[in-house]
């Protein structure tokens, strides 16, 4: 049976380019670099995930394997666009971004985790800040996330970086055996 091209080739990505490049601020709290996620840093980034204050507001539990975070490194500049935030050299954190597919491809969904000792410093905001803008650049019109119903640091942070609460999945997650719900936040770029 033959089958036409264009369903063999499945949804589209739409046109977002899924290579961020580099960019440097000079911040108050020293040289904040940005770049893509190279394979080299996946030691450090799988230590943040695995920090109690991170990991407790993430999907999956610790211990997350450095084989795991291999893996979906393997994947940005593929399929997510990954940026890895270095201030002074030391690895602070990363912000990922998802492109939805098809009629949804001006969509993006996109997560966060700062190391603890870098919390509090204006790295996320100048981090999601240029995700945002290449983003824009690229034909996403819309972002959105979900943040547990307790990250009332994250919930603060979203709203102050001009997020909406777009719905509530009730009892969605459960940590320790209790049910927690998920806030879906979205925004228009
Ligand atoms: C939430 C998180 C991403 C914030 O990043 P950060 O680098 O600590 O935040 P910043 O220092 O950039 O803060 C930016 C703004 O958010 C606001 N903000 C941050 N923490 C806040 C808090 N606890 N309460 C109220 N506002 C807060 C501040 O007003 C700040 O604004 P300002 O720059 O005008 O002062 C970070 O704490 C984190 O990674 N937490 C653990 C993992 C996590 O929860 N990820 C999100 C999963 S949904």
């Amino acid at each position: 049976m033959k089958i036409r091209r264009s369903i063999r080739r499945g949804p589209t990505r739409g046109c977002m380019k899924l290579k961020f490049g580099k960019k440097v601020f000079t911040t108050s709290a020293g040289t904040l670099v940005l770049h893509d996620v190279r394979l080299t840093d996946a030691k450090l980034l799988n230590e943040i995930v695995n920090e109690d204050c991170v990991n407790q507001f993430i999907l999956f539990p610790k211990p997350i394997s450095l084989q795991s975070t291999r893996e979906r490194i393997a994947k940005a500049g593929k399929k997510i666009v990954w940026i890895l935030a270095e201030l002074d050299g030391s690895i602070a954190g990363s912000a990922d971004l998802t492109p939805y597919l098809g009629r949804s491809s001006h969509v993006a969904n996109f997560g966060i985790a700062i190391s603890q000792k870098f919390q509090g410093k204006g790295i996320g905001k100048t981090l999601l800040k240029s995700l945002f803008s290449f983003a824009k650049k690229n034909g996403i019109e819309i972002i959105s996330a979900s943040a547990f119903a307790d990250n009332k640091k994250a919930l603060a942070f979203y709203k102050h970086l001009g997020f909406k609460k777009a719905g509530i999945l009730e009892k969605h997650l459960k940590r320790n055996g209790k049910y927690l719900d998920l806030i879906l936040i979205t925004k228009e770029l």
